[in-house]
């Protein structure tokens, strides 16, 4: 992971293959909204009509801009410098060391390629430096095979006691500590 120097520590993180930018509202799109209507199912949306319009996209990004709790990065591919999925920690509590993480893999032509450890490693690993972060959790669907075994990939394991509230009846919880 390099940063870069003129941009500031946490606005563009370089893994191999991605950029992780700071999100901000340019990368609001169509397409974009699409992901998370697509995604729903698994992604922790508070009620199925949050973020339906373009407005409510913009509204959601922007309470959380400039926030030092909330770690919200775009993922953008390094060739072609198109945004293709988001990575997301909130809250980052540097008080006790845990960070809540979830993550978009939008573009579905990059699923099952490793992104999702590599985005992870890599700002996971921020996050220990920049914020003393020493544990990451997330919730996940048993319905989503393939989250749990992209996590199981990178160090984080299934805990049966539960750190945070459960949003949905399905979810089970992930940590990785570090
Ligand atoms: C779930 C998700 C985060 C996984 O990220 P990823 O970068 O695709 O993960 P990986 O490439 O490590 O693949 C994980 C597993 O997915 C499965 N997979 C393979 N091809 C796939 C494809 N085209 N699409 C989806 N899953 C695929 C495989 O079982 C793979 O395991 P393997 O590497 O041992 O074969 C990503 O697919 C995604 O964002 N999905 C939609 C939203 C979502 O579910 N978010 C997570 C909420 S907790």
């Amino acid at each position: 992971m390099s940063v870069s120097p003129e941009r500031g520590p946490v606005l563009a993180l370089r893994t191999p293959r991605f950029w992780l930018r700071l999100m901000n509202l340019s990368v609001v799109s169509q397409q974009y909204l699409d992901w998370i209507h697509v995604a729903s199912e698994f992604i922790n949306v508070k009620t199925p009509h949050d973020n339906q319009r373009l407005d409510d996209l913009r509204a959601y990004i922007a309470a959380r801009e400039g926030r030092h709790d909330v770690l919200f990065l775009a993922i953008v591919n390094a060739e072609s410098g198109k945004h293709i999925g988001n990575i997301k920690y909130e809250s980052v509590d540097v008080q006790t060391g845990v960070a809540v993480m979830g993550i978009l893999v939008g573009d579905q032509a990059f699923r099952g390629k490793g992104l999702a450890g590599e985005v992870l490693l890599a700002t996971a690993g921020w996050l220990k430096i920049h914020r003393a972060i020493h544990t990451i959790v997330l919730g996940v669907s048993v319905k989503n095979p393939a989250a749990i075994c992209a996590y199981e990939k990178v160090g984080f394991v299934l805990e049966d006691k539960l750190l945070v509230v459960k949003s949905h009846l399905d979810q089970v919880l992930m940590v990785k500590r570090q």
